[in-house]
C-alpha cells in the first residue's frame, strides 16, 4: 500500500463521519461492494428441514455512536470495485488485507470479504453458520424535497432504492423485481422499470406493464420527511402490495402515510 498524502494523514475516523452526511450515501464503493451480503446466509435458514425444532434467537444491537460498519466487512479482493475502493475511501483508516479475518459466505455474491481483526468471535459464528450480516440498513436521506420534480425517478443505487415523485407524493420502491427478484433498471426513453432477467416492466408507480402474467407492484419502502425538510427513506422493512394505490404515496406536510397493505 502506498504511503499516506498529508491530506490523507489528517483523516481521522470522526471527520469522515462528519463527511457523511448519510451512511448509507456516502460509503459509496464499500457499500455497493457488500449489497449482496444479505442474501447469503439467509440462504442457509431457507434450507432449513420443515419441523425443525431447535432454539433460534435474533439478537439486535442498538448502538448509540453506531459501527463503523466499512472497517467491520470489508471486500478483499484486488479489484476496483473490492479491496482497492475501500481503501481509496477510506484512506490512512483502512485494514491492511492480511489483517483480516477471511469469512466464508454460503453463497457466493462473487466478492471475497474479510472481518475487522478485533472480531474473530463474529468470524467463528459466521463461519459456523450461525451469524448473518444485513448491509444497507437503516434510513437513507434522499435530499431536499424541493429537488424532486412530479414524475422524477431517482436511483439510490448503494440502497437499491428508486425514489419517485408522484403527484400522489414519495414512493421509495424496492430495486429488487416481484418475478425472482432480479435487479431492475429505469429505462427514461421509455418511461418503464424494466427487468432484464424476464422482461417485467413496471410504471412509475411500481405497477406491472408487461413481460410477466400477475406479478405484484413493486415492493415499498416507508418514506417520512425530516424538519429541515428531507425525504427520509426507511429500508429497514419492505412492505409488499399488489398495485397502486394514492394512499401508498407519502407527502410532505400531512402525516407520512408509509405504504398500505393489501392482500
Ligand atoms: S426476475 Fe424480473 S422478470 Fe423475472
Amino acid at each position: 500500500m502506498s504511503r499516506p498524502t498529508d491530506r490523507q494523514k489528517d483523516l481521522t475516523r470522526r471527520d469522515l463521519f462528519r463527511r457523511a452526511a448519510c451512511a448509507a450515501v456516502s460509503s459509496v464503493a464499500i457499500a455497493s461492494a457488500v449489497r449482496d451480503l444479505r442474501l447469503i446466509n439467509a440462504a442457509a435458514a431457507d434450507s432449513l428441514p420443515a419441523g425443525a425444532t431447535d432454539y433460534k434467537a435474533l439478537v439486535c444491537i442498538f448502538m448509540f455512536g453506531g459501527n463503523d460498519a466499512n472497517n467491520f466487512l470489508v471486500p478483499t479482493e484486488n479489484t476496483s470495485t473490492g479491496y482497492q475502493a475501500y481503501t481509496a475511501a477510506r484512506q490512512n483508516l483502512s485494514i491492511p488485507v492480511a489483517s483480516l479475518l477471511p469469512i466464508a459466505p454460503l453463497v457466493s455474491d462473487g466478492h471475497s470479504y474479510g472481518l475487522h481483526p478485533s472480531c474473530p468471535e463474529i468470524a467463528s459464528l459466521f463461519n459456523s453458520g450461525k451469524l448473518a450480516i444485513l448491509p444497507n440498513v437503516g434510513t437513507l436521506d434522499c435530499g431536499p424535497i424541493g429537488q424532486y420534480k412530479i414524475g422524477d425517478v431517482k436511483l439510490f443505487k448503494d440502497a437499491d432504492v428508486y425514489l419517485v415523485r408522484l403527484k400522489e407524493g414519495f414512493l421509495a420502491m424496492s430495486r429488487w423485481c416481484t418475478h425472482m427478484n432480479g435487479r431492475i433498471i429505469w429505462n427514461r426513453e421509455h418511461w418503464r422499470f424494466q427487468c432484464p432477467y424476464h422482461h417485467a416492466t413496471f410504471d412509475r408507480r411500481g405497477d406491472l406493464t408487461g413481460g410477466q402474467p400477475d406479478i405484484d407492484a413493486l415492493r415499498l419502502y416507508g418514506v417520512s420527511f425530516s424538519t429541515e425538510g428531507h425525504v427520509l427513506v426507511d429500508t429497514s422493512s419492505v412492505t409488499h402490495r399488489s398495485c397502486f394505490q394514492p394512499g401508498q404515496a407519502a407527502r410532505p406536510g400531512s402525516p407520512a402515510p408509509g405504504a398500505t397493505i393489501d392482500s
